[in-house]
């Protein structure tokens, strides 16, 4: 169906955020636009499960303490018929990883999560030895839990441990211990080939001396993957309404250098702002989020941003799991959508681009945005003038040796210091 076939009043609505049936939504989204987008982007598939047994003070995700049980069954049925009502979205597309959040899903029993598997793997096209990530809490789970999440096609464990100071995560109100934080880090560490932990610095009362005892204990486990983030004050959050007393900035400056220096030591390269990876163990799944790739999101609260040969679309579900539940068992999981207007496609390319040491390709931006390079030209020389964004030389074109060609662009030790900065140079004027 072509746009002009789609009655107005319906057309209106999409425009407003609401929601076509998946044929029709598809057709409307593929109709001309201005952007040139050549190929699709790679395309992976978020599942969001939205439960914890407390919510953290400090937490401003999707998610809900658990109450009376989990709703198992149904949220899996709701979450089968959000998959099957947005595949008109992405037909013919084969996806290159799962990712698995929360919330708290190892809450999930593991014959969820291989049904829940199962369902996607009958949906969609899954790229043979695609990374499916799982979030775990420790304190969750035992040894068997571990073996058979692993059995039920969970290739990546992602472990949110924070800290491995019993008074550190007392402060930090989480509801396990640092003795279940290590057991559930040896845990994964024998049964997953790689997998991740999340730590959190700057954390109430911590001094540079406790940081290092975590960093210690994180990686005597020669993790393959680290994600440390600095304790942001999130809005909506208790800790936002009760501020705890948290480490100065020259303090949570010192704490970044020593992470920098001893992941560095134990062989973990810093490729994204808050990430530390062995080779070959980087996030396939993060990586296509922060180089503008596509992701479905399904499930309570779950983004997705989806393109098609002339525009980007960015969708949102029903936040509620209780609405969720039924708006997805109708047909109706999401709850708003927008196309990502052209000016504001060179920010939101940069916000993830500029958080990877190795930056960007400048074929990629074409490609990702359907803009031309010259829409971001003036601020790309703005940002090298300022020495926050260097050139990347690719090989000298043949019969000029010696001509460096530049290929890409990636921040500076100055532009990753300063990274709001220079993502806001990429801000629509006006
Ligand atoms: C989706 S969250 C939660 C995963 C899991 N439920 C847990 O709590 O361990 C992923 C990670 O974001 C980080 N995070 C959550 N809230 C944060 C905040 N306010 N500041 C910094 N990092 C935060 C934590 O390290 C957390 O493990
Ligand atoms: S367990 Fe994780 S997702 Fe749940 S409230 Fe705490 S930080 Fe948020």
């Amino acid at each position: 169906m072509s746009r002009a076939t789609i009655p107005i009043a319906r057309a209106v609505a999409v425009a407003a955020g609401a929601t076509l049936s998946g044929a029709e939504a598809a057709n409307h989204f593929l109709r001309p636009g201005t952007l040139q987008l050549g190929v699709l982007p790679p395309l992976s598939l978020y599942v969001h499960l939205p439960w914890c047994l407390k919510k953290c003070p400090y937490c401003d995700f999707n998610s809900h303490e658990q109450r009376d049980g989990l709703p198992q069954a149904r949220y899996l049925e709701a979450l089968r018929a959000d998959l099957e009502a947005a595949l008109p979205l992405v037909w013919g597309r084969r996806v290159i990883s799962v990712f698995i959040g929360g919330g708290t899903p190892s809450l999930f029993d593991p014959a969820s999560i291989e049904r829940l598997l199962a369902d996607i793997r009958a949906l969609l096209p899954l790229q043979a030895g695609a990374e499916i990530t799982m979030e775990a809490n420790p304190g969750t789970f035992e040894r068997e839990r571990f073996r058979d999440f692993r059995a039920a096609g969970v290739t990546r464990l992602s472990i949110g441990v924070q800290s491995f100071d019993d008074a550190a995560l007392q402060r930090i109100g989480r509801v396990h211990d640092a003795a279940q934080a290590r057991a559930a880090v040896a845990c994964a560490a024998e049964t997953f080939e790689t997998f991740n932990l999340d730590l959190m610095y700057a954390l109430p009362g911590q001094s540079l001396a406790e940081l290092q005892s975590d960093l210690d204990i994180a990686l005597a486990f020669s993790p393959p993957h680290l994600s440390i983030y600095h304790l942001t004050l999130e809005p909506n959050t208790l800790f936002a309404s009760q501020p705890p007393v948290l480490p100065d900035d020259d303090c949570a400056s010192d704490m970044l250098d020593l992470i920098a220096e001893r992941t560095a030591e134990h062989g973990l390269q810093r490729y994204e702002v808050s990430a530390f990876a062995r080779p070959g163990h980087r996030c396939t799944h993060n990586l296509n989020y922060w180089q503008f790739g596509d992701y479905l999101g399904i499930g309570a609260g779950a983004h997705g941003k989806l393109s098609f040969p002339h525009r980007v679309l960015r969708q949102v579900r029903w936040r509620e799991p209780a609405a969720y539940m039924a708006q997805a068992l109708a047909g109706q999981a999401v709850s708003n959508q927008h196309e990502v207007a052209r000016r504001d496609l060179p920010f939101e390319f940069m916000l993830g681009a500029l958080r990877l040491r190795e930056g960007f390709e400048l074929g990629r931006f074409r490609e990702r945005t359907g803009l031309p390079l010259s829409s971001v030209q003036a601020a790309l020389d703005r940002a090298q003038a300022r020495g926050l964004l260097e050139p990347i030389s690719g090989a000298a074109p043949v019969g000029a040796p010696g001509a460096a060609v530049v290929d890409g662009l990636r921040p500076t030790v100055r532009g990753f210091d300063f990274l709001s900065d220079l993502q806001a140079m990429f801000l629509p004027e006006g």
